[in-house]
């Protein structure tokens, strides 16, 4: 019993570590330099007053140092064999995370100083890599113990394609690093390498990620219908499609093939048709619903987006909305949502510190969101100078709810664990 107090203990941890470290990228290199670039867009009113580089230091800290490390993180706490605490791949975790953080530092800092970037950003790239490999190596290890077994189940499947679409990031990241430090003479790659790096970091990586979690664990919480695997498998096929045309720079039916494989996983998830149960929101705010459903109508926004920018062509500003209405409108808010439901227990605290704070926060999420997506294709596009001046105030709008994520998830991990409190509780009664 002792020891598996112990082990539950060191695993979270273990997982609190990657989730403040997730946070602390999230909120400085990542959201504070977003929000700094934002305001020197808009007082400038051009989106190229920004050095490449600065932005994209914001784009990879949000990326990989914030949502990459959550789910390193959140990968070593649920490979069931590590529940057994084998030492060494205990060991492993802190290792990656190790590298993982001196990697993504080293890439912001190569960007935003350009310090000696010719040595700083392959090797970051390389300690990134390293850091995934060890991490996948400890996955792929992983066998189940004793039994039949059984057939992995489709949602596994989407997690694994997402795995290997970070696999495949990184490695673009490393050989991008490299050329550049070869023949560049900035740290910022090009425009056109960078957009399609992006569809296979974002919409490769992430999108599929959060649809296995998704699948996983929706289903319960939102007390959905039984999951439409066949139409599961479809979604992750057209996704796959898309992702590997945008890569090869064919951005309109990149786009339509996005759509397609966005509008397969709801309709396999079930979001839109009638609960079977009621919702599990016992330690979040009751809204969490809610705020699920939108995030996924921002993924298909996102996705619409991306083909009215593949038609008009060059048109900053409808790229940056389907992007934003991606990663704001539906990455963050879905770790928002997902986190503050799952990682409290995970780390042994029991419930969310606030939830009201996780409503309030999420209105002005989506709110901020709602205002960066339409005032940035008004602005960029020069349809409405008006504009201008609505872009910060949405970047304020996201800031001040990424803050309160950060404080709410920190509060609730300086809380005593439930184990001990529950055995205070039985020592004092
Ligand atoms: C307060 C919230 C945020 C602000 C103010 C902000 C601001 C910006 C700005 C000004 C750009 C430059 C391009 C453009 O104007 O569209 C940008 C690009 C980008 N942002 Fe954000 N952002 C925020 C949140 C996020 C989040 C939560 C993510 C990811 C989870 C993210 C990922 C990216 C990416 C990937 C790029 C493209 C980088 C590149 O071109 O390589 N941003 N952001």
């Amino acid at each position: 019993m002792d020891r598996a107090i112990a082990r539950e203990q060191a695993l979270s941890r273990l997982l609190m570590t990657y989730i403040v470290t997730g946070l602390v990228f999230m909120l400085l290199p990542g959201t504070f330099l977003g929000v700094w670039n934002l305001i020197r867009i808009s007082s400038r009113e051009a989106a190229e007053s920004v050095s490449p580089a600065w932005i994209q230091a914001h784009g990879h800290a949000q990326l990989f140092g914030w949502v990459g490390t959550f789910i390193l993180g959140i990968g070593y706490y649920s490979i069931p064999k590590l529940r057994k605490l084998k030492p060494l791949v205990l060991w492993s975790a802190w290792l990656t995370w190790a590298l993982w953080v001196a990697g993504v530092t080293m890439r912001w800092f190569s960007n935003i100083d350009a310090w000696h970037w010719r040595v700083a950003l392959p090797l970051s790239a390389a300690l990134e890599l390293a850091a995934f490999l060890i991490f996948f190596q400890a996955v792929a290890s992983h066998r189940s113990s004793g039994g039949s077994a059984k057939p992995a189940e489709p949602w596994i499947f989407v997690v694994i394609v997402a795995t290997l679409a970070l696999l495949a990031s990184l490695l673009l990241n490393l050989g991008a690093s490299f050329q550049l430090a070869l023949h560049a003479d900035s740290p910022a790659f090009p425009h056109l390498f960078d957009q399609r790096y992006l569809i296979v970091s974002t919409w490769g990586f992430i999108v599929p990620m959060v649809w296995g979690f998704s699948a996983r664990w929706l289903p319960v919480f939102l007390g959905l219908r039984p999951l439409r695997n066949s139409f599961l498998l479809f979604s992750l096929a057209f996704n796959i499609l898309g992702v590997v045309l945008g890569f090869l720079e064919h951005f309109l039916a990149a786009g339509i093939f996005l759509l397609l494989g966005a509008a397969m996983a709801v309709a396999a998830i079930r979001f839109f048709e009638p609960a079977a149960k009621p919702a599990k929101t016992l330690n979040v705010h009751r809204s969490l619903p809610v705020f699920i459903r939108i995030a996924y109508g921002w993924l298909l926004i996102a996705a619409a987006l991306s083909i009215w920018a593949a038609l008009v062509g060059s048109a900053p500003g409808i790229w940056g909305a389907s992007r934003h209405a991606l990663t704001v409108g539906f990455i963050a808010a879905m770790i928002f949502c997902v986190g503050q439901r799952i990682l409290p227990s995970f780390c042994g605290k029991g419930v969310l510190w606030s939830p009201r704070l996780m409503l309030a926060m999420l209105i002005l999420l989506m709110s901020g969101c709602t205002l960066r997506v339409a005032s940035e294709i008004l602005a960029y596009q020069r349809y409405a100078t008006w504009a201008w001046n609505v872009l910060p105030v949405s970047a304020l709008f996201e800031l001040t709810a990424v803050a309160l994520f950060a404080i709410n998830l920190t509060v609730t991990f300086a809380r005593p664990p439930v184990i001990l409190a529950s055995a205070l509780t039985m020592t004092t009664e």
